[in-house]
């Protein structure tokens, strides 16, 4: 980010009539600071590649991390995805509440790619919050939203905490006063199996959980470090070799460009982004690998992408693909 670009982030009380304009720039794929009762989130119209690639770039994370989807009820969760009974009797405990559920994702899922970075599952979560509530009932779609800090630095639990960390954004923050819990919430997942695991500890508890369900928690084991948010999701795999960095793809090969094509190859109709626009590049990354994926090619060529910005955080998704399908 340029450090001498003027501060553009504002903050606004989180009037009826504000909300209701900070819900018509999620529409716009604009971006939206908001308080829930765990922690400031930074959200997104989730259904937009392109809106929610714009949440990393202002977080500056080097990595994708999958996001956690709010809706304003179970009922908008239904709408685009199928919540399976033991979701659903979480859901009757804990919400609106601070408990996030992972759940499988369907094939027609509007919700995109990168919100779940490249994962077969997406986060659901209604929160608690009157100014959320109006915000999401408001927007009509489903938003993704991360805490609203710069990757490294604490979760907000005020609007001049997000001020201080995003202020050079081009974001507008909802004051609706501390957020009261001052956590951000439980993680949970739902297997298609109906088995559940705990991916984030939070305020509602393994036990909190194995009760409302009838149903044990698998915790997963570890270091610190292995159950640190992020860490825990798995990471997108391709289901056909990866190789990056290439200029000069095998003949049964796809390879999706980056920048101008050069002029003995015209592109094969897969890149990220012509122009060399690395948010445009984030946007399109999943959603074009998994077409490359089954576009009948034998492997998966991919342009060097520039590590910078965004860059970074693309690299680092294929540097982990290109090694979980490192055959010898
Ligand atoms: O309280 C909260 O959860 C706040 C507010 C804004 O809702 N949000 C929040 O988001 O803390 P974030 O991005 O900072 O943390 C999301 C966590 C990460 O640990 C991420 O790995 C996990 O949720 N997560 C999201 N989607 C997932 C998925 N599909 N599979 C596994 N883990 C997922
Ligand atoms: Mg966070």
């Amino acid at each position: 980010m340029n450090e001498s670009r003027a501060r553009s982030a504002i903050i606004k009380p989180a009037d009826p009539a504000t909300i209701d304009a900070a819900a018509e720039r999620l529409r716009e794929g604009g971006l939206v600071a908001f308080p829930t009762e765990t922690v400031y989130g930074l959200g997104a119209d989730a259904t937009s590649d392109r809106a929610v690639a714009a949440i990393f770039e202002v977080k500056q994370r080097p990595t994708f991390n999958p996001l956690i989807c709010h809706f304003p009820s179970i009922d908008a969760v239904r709408d685009v995805l199928p919540v399976p009974k033991a979701a659903a009797a979480l859901a009757a405990s804990f919400w609106p509440g601070s408990l996030s559920i992972v759940l499988p994702r369907p094939a027609n899922c509007p919700i995109s790619k990168l919100a779940s970075a490249g994962l077969d599952t997406v986060a659901v979560r209604v929160p608690d919050h009157p100014v959320a509530q109006r915000l999401l009932e408001r927007t009509g779609r489903p938003v993704a939203a991360p805490s609203a800090n710069r990757s490294g630095e604490l979760s907000p639990t005020r609007a001049a905490d997000v001020l201080e960390s995003l202020g050079d954004a081009d974001l507008l923050i909802l004051e609706g006063g501390p957020c009261r819990i001052g956590l951000e919430s439980t993680v949970v997942a739902v297997h298609p199996d109906g088995a559940l695991e705990l991916l984030r500890d939070g305020g509602i508890s393994r036990e909190d959980i194995a009760s409302a369900t009838g149903q044990p928690v698998r915790v997963v084991d570890g270091p610190d470090e292995v159950r640190a948010p992020g860490m825990l999701a798995r990471h997108y795999e391709p289901h056909i070799p990866l190789r990056i960095d290439v200029t000069d793809p095998r003949e049964d090969e796809i390879l999706i460009g980056f920048g101008p094509p050069p002029e003995e190859r015209p592109d094969s109709g897969y890149n990220l982004s012509r122009s060399g626009d690395l948010r445009e590049a984030a946007a399109n990354l999943f959603a074009m690998l998994h077409d490359a994926e089954k576009s009948g090619a034998k492997g998966i060529a991919v342009a060097p992408i520039p590590d910078k910005g965004l860059g970074r955080a693309i690299n680092d998704r294929l540097r982990r693909g290109a090694a979980a399908t490192d055959c010898p």
